[in-house]
């Protein structure tokens, strides 16, 4: 079975395709065959973030002739099965990438999936690890910051905690900003942070309380101390070492991250760790759950940086496993949802 998936949440029009081997167990693997991905990043950064009627428009742009793209590198002229991100994401987003799902998978009389943005970055670490056994999964991105419980692939995922406030590549984003490091500021502020001396300033650990959300995370507190710690310095005129703040903010997010992800596979006794989103490509993130799984026996499953990112290959790995577990398709009325739950 050959399935496309169109991913369209955010600012990236993502279209993939998998083939699908196995039985209906959903335990099945897929083989990548096409990634294409046109991004609009770059109409954004003046604007410090993702500027949702902007994104719209630039996936109108791209769906059509990114879908081409992919069909042409896969060998194909048409999939067996259309599967789609229906969010969550932003709405005007959203809507481009579903209704292209839709059009084409009614003109080509292939079976619809409506599927769950998270459960496909869960579902992508499968390209290159094999089938995905029992896991926590730990999402952190631009647009989500997420603690699941996964039993399998066909089944419904569950929530363990997700961020109160901001995102965590969201709080990298906004201290860069804060630090004059331009946008996405994630990937700059890790390359300053390699410079930086880690425990220069004791940042606060959100919701780690004896009392607070076991799963839950905030960063909106930890972006507050960061501006209150550079603007006591301006107004003390005292210099402040710029690396040394972001390897400090820095690893108090890598630290609440991967101490609540290793707190929820032991609390639950399994024995695997994915993470996923794109700001698992941050150096401190994935050093420190190494080291943790590594003290706690845990295998720690992380995708390339590629496949952490949004992308189209994702969607199409979570529907080819929903299809083959033989669950119904989605009629072609389902609607998109900006704020769909796990
Ligand atoms: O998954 P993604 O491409 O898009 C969504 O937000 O859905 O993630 C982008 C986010 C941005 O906030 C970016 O700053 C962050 O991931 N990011 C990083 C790094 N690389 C990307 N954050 C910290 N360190 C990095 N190396
Ligand atoms: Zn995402």
């Amino acid at each position: 079975m050959i399935v496309m998936g169109i991913e369209s949440s955010c600012d990236e029009t993502g279209v993939g395709i998998v083939r699908y081997t196995g039985d209906a167990s959903g335990t099945g693997t897929c083989e990548m065959l096409a990634d294409e991905v046109a991004s609009s990043v770059d109409e954004h950064a003046r604007f410090g973030g993702v500027v949702p009627e902007i994104a719209s428009r630039a996936h109108l742009e791209a769906i059509v002739p990114t879908m081409r793209r992919a069909l042409t590198q896969a060998g194909i002229r048409r999939p067996d099965a259309v599967a789609v991100t229906i969010g969550p994401g932003l709405a005007g987003a959203l809507l481009v990438g579903v209704a292209a799902a839709k059009a084409y998978a009614a003109a080509w009389n292939v079976p619809f999936y409506a599927v769950n943005h998270l459960g496909g970055h869960v579902a992508v670490d499968t390209l290159e690890h094999g089938p995905m056994p029992e896991c926590v999964a730990l999402l952190v991105s631009g647009g989500h910051t997420h603690l699941l419980e996964v039993s399998s692939l066909a089944e419904p995922i569950v929530e363990l905690g997700s961020t109160v406030d901001d995102a965590a590549g969201e709080a990298f984003d906004k201290v860069a900003r804060l630090l004059g490091l331009g946008y996405p500021g994630g990937p700059v502020l890790d390359a300053l942070a390699a410079e930086g001396d880690p425990r220069a300033v004791a940042f606060p650990r959100g919701m780690t309380g004896p009392r607070d959300s076991r799963y839950d995370f905030s960063f909106s507190g930890l972006k507050t101390a960061v501006a209150r710690h550079v603007e006591s310095a301006q107004r003390a005129g005292r210099p402040i070492v710029v690396a040394d703040v972001a390897a400090s903010f820095q690893e108090a997010v890598a630290d609440v991250l991967t101490m609540k992800a290793l707190r929820a596979v032991t609390d639950r006794g399994i024995g695997t760790l994915v993470l996923g989103g794109g700001a698992t490509a941050n150096s401190r993130i994935r050093s420190l759950a190494e080291e943790r799984c590594a003290a706690a026996g845990v295998t720690l499953r992380v995708p390339t940086p590629r496949r952490c990112t949004d992308n189209g290959v994702m969607i199409a790995t979570l529907g080819a496993h929903i299809a083959a577990s033989g669950a119904e398709p989605s009629p072609l009325t389902a609607a998109t949802d900006p704020g769909l739950p796990v």
